[in-house]
């Protein structure tokens, strides 16, 4: 094994270069798929792969109790697709996509007899027929891991997704704060890009309401905050 071969110990640290690499070439989400390659090879560790579904999804489904039979559901960057596994266990008919077709591969290996369908797609060109065709979607941690300057227009796809009487839950890591003020654009060293208040609002535009927004610890890291923002489609 080459060093370029080594695993790096920290998963942060491998994926930032291979992040960093992307972005000098303008590829902002090339390093996805290399990162999920390499994962696949045993040459990297996917940093956001949780082994199970995320904390605060599981929290509001025991809050909320949507019930999926007779819906269909939408996760946006689906990734390993721990978070897809408990939306389809909910009863919802799901689909499940990710840029990256490594990932596609890893989620449909980690899950052999799943129910939800996993596709490769892209957030910012997805099929047309998904356009507000969803009683649910849920994007967890993807359009923070795009630069700023794309989260507007990533924002604005994921929001089209929902249907009318639909819901959206968006989870996002939030901005670090001093004294109170949200640190300006110009210094977060992404990825992550955490979302700012304003950023969690864009979501909720034209018939789509923000009816519910927390702003919890992060379970993993206390010093770190999460929003969890459901919207409804009016
Ligand atoms: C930080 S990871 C989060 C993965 C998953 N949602 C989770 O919480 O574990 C971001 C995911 O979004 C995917 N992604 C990034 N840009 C995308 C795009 N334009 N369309 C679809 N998926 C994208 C990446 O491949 C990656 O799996």
């Amino acid at each position: 094994m080459t060093a370029e071969q080594t695993p790096d110990p920290d998963p942060d640290v491998a994926s930032r270069r291979l992040a960093a690499q992307s972005l000098a070439e303008n590829d902002p989400t090339g390093w996805f798929e290399k990162l999920y390659a390499a994962a696949g090879e045993g040459r990297a560790v996917v940093p956001w792969d949780r082994g199970g579904a995320h904390a605060l999804l599981t929290d509001w489904v025991g809050t909320a109790e949507p019930s999926g039979a007779g819906k269909r559901a939408l996760v946006v960057g689906a990734g390993m697709g721990w978070d897809a596994e408990l939306v389809a266990d909910l009863g919802y008919d799901t689909t499940a996509f990710d840029i990256s077709p490594s990932a596609v591969a890893a989620a449909r290996d980690a899950h052999p007899d799943t129910k939800v369908e996993y596709v490769v797609a892209d957030l910012f060109d997805p099929p047309a027929h998904w356009r507000g065709a969803f009683d649910l979607v849920v994007e967890i941690y993807t359009v923070q891991a795009l630069p700023i300057h794309l989260q507007p227009a990533a924002t604005q796809q994921v929001t089209a997704l929902v249907r009318v009487g639909g819901t959206l839950l968006v989870i996002a890591a939030a901005r670090d704060e001093v004294d109170g003020v949200e640190i300006a654009d110009e210094v977060v060293e992404g990825p992550p890009w955490p979302l700012t208040r304003a950023a969690i609002d864009a979501f909720a535009t034209g018939d789509v309401r923000l009816i519910q927004l927390d702003k919890q610890p992060s379970p993993s890291d206390p010093a770190l905050y999460r929003w969890r923002a459901e919207y409804l489609r009016d």
